[in-house]
């Protein structure tokens, strides 16, 4: 099974095929997601610092919106976990005060 690291945090493993965002929060990461993985809200994005992921979708791309964005972060709730990753989550929960939206459908 590919692992997930989150820099500075903890290291896991989750099934090949698992969105990203369901397997930080199934691991105790409080990534913030706010849309329900609509690709609407951006609140789950996520650095990638090592690993390949696959090419952004068109609606990760208009979602992020914005050159620096779409540079720097990937939406987890649109990335399915292929192979070992390391990244950094941009937003989480217990620091923006506000709760997760409704979970994303796997
Ligand atoms: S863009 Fe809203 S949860 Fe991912």
């Amino acid at each position: 099974m590919p692992q997930i690291t989150v820099e500075g945090e903890k290291t896991f493993e989750a099934v090949a095929g698992t969105k990203l965002v369901l397997a930080l929060e199934d691991n105790g990461i409080d990534v913030l997601h706010r849309c329900g993985g609509q690709a609407r809200c951006t609140t789950c994005r996520i650095e990638v610092v090592e690993g390949s992921v696959p090419p952004m979708s068109d609606s990760e791309r208009e979602a992020l919106e914005e050159p620096e964005l779409i540079a720097k972060f990937r939406l987890s709730c649109q990335l399915r976990v292929e192979n070992d990753l390391t990244i950094r989550v941009a937003k989480r929960a217990h620091i923006e005060e506000i709760g997760p939206g409704p979970r994303p459908q796997a």
